[in-house]
């Protein structure tokens, strides 16, 4: 079991963000990782329809023997945890990590005002995923925005120009006029227009994506579970699928994390 590829999924090209940071900390694990391009964007769908997709493609990371699941994608993570960990965790004993938690912990840490701003899909916002974990900490201001576009411009691979920026402008103003002083990205395709959204908020709001929180969290489960990958197991081998066209995919995945991403196969 642990020489097993750690089950990375997301509705898209989102969860490469988080991906490229597991890669880094744990450079001796294997991934195999599960875009749902086919059904993308996840936001705007109702919360019953994203549960059934998201469950429906864990089932198949488990079917293909993952060790560890990783919701890559907060909008899946905000409707489907709770029915993922009594599926996998509770009943085959595979650790399911998320990306919720770790991204407010963070803000929580980077925070000098309490005014937290999160920006998220439509359905992220709706579930109140976001209140709920900040609820522990007392003191907190947050101010919560949904960003409609932005999941649509990444998958189509536009991180930049006219678009972006007028989209970046419209969503951002008000968060920034609001005077937040830490911004979480909260959906795992919104890292990939950091650009944009660091240079509407400006160098003063700190910008906290989940990638390497969630990555920590990886690392931890693995060790406490007793699951990391034997030494001499050899280089790792990675695995990228989409149920999307993966001529269209291949490309923007490659840009997106980097060279692990030799080929993507169609589910
Ligand atoms: C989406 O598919 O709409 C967004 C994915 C995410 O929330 O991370």
């Amino acid at each position: 079991m642990n020489d097993a590829p750690i089950g990375i999924f997301d509705s898209g090209l989102g969860g490469l963000t988080v991906t490229r940071a597991i890669l880094d900390q744990l450079p001796n694990e294997q991934v195999r990782y599960l875009g749902d391009n086919a059904n993308a964007p996840y936001g705007p769908k109702p919360l019953g329809a994203i549960r059934a997709m998201a469950l429906d493609v864990m089932d198949r990371l488990v079917a293909d023997g993952v060790k560890m699941l990783v919701i890559a994608c907060n909008t899946a993570a905000s409707v489907a945890l709770r029915d993922a960990r009594e599926r996998y965790t509770d009943r085959h004993g595979i650790p399911v990590i998320e990306v919720i938690l770790p991204a407010a912990r963070a803000a929580v840490h980077a925070t000098r005002s309490g005014k937290i701003g999160v920006i998220a899909t439509k359905s992220t916002v709706q579930s109140l995923a976001y209140d709920d974990a900040f609820h522990v900490t007392p003191g907190l201001q947050i101010i919560t925005q949904a960003c409609p576009e932005f999941v649509r411009l990444v998958e189509e691979g536009r991180t930049s120009g006219d678009e972006v920026m007028k989209y970046a402008r419209e969503y951002l103003d008000p968060v920034k006029a609001a005077g937040v002083d830490t911004l979480v990205l909260g959906c795992t395709h919104y890292p990939l227009l950091r650009g944009a959204i660091s240079y509407v908020m400006g160098d003063d709001v700190t910008l906290v994506s989940s990638a390497d929180e969630t990555a920590k969290d990886v690392y931890r489960k693995l060790v406490e579970h007793g699951l990391e990958r034997s030494a001499g197991a050899g280089a790792p081998v990675h695995t990228f699928l989409t149920t999307g066209e993966p001529a269209r995919v291949q490309p923007l995945a490659h840009r997106f994390l980097g060279p692990e991403v030799a080929l993507v196969e169609a589910v």
